[in-house]
């Protein structure tokens, strides 16, 4: 499961310069015809709401999901409840970024999703979800 939080699904207009060019059907575009030459099936989605991400975390541990690709946006500086739903569903989570929070403010340096994820990718673009699904595959 590839799960995206709030103000990605503006990916494509949203500081370009930062976030670079590619809307998030690209990305879910790419993912789709990678996981099918991994042979894995990908579940991609977003959420402006915190809430959805939660029980979405839930849900891919009832569904048996091998991996969660979690770009949490903002909540990942903010949110203990993330923090604690990736510690309860026992799966591995791997944080991506598009940006390298810690070449930024501050403030975007604490990740509540770090100290509980199987690995972070950050700063490499698009191709960070791809590298993220490689090792999803591999878990
Ligand atoms: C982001 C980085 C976060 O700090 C920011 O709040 C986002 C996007 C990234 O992909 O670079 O919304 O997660």
């Amino acid at each position: 499961m590839v799960l995206n939080g709030p103000n990605l699904n503006l990916l494509g207009t949203r500081e370009p310069a930062i976030y670079g060019s590619d809307t998030l059907d690209d990305i879910a575009g790419r993912l789709e015809d990678e996981a099918l030459a991994l042979g894995v099936a990908v579940d991609m989605r977003q959420s402006n709401h915190e809430g959805h991400l939660i029980d979405w975390l839930h849900e891919a541990r009832a569904d048996a999901a091998r991996a969660v690709i979690l770009n949490a946006g903002a909540f990942t500086h903010t949110s203990i409840a993330l923090y604690d739903a990736i510690k309860a569903v026992e799966l591995p989570v791997i944080e991506v970024h598009l940006s390298n929070p810690h070449a930024r403010e501050p403030f975007r340096r604490r990740s509540y999703i770090a100290p509980v994820a199987k690995g972070v990718i950050a700063g490499l673009g698009v191709e960070g979800y791809s590298l993220a699904l490689r090792a999803a595959a591999t878990l």
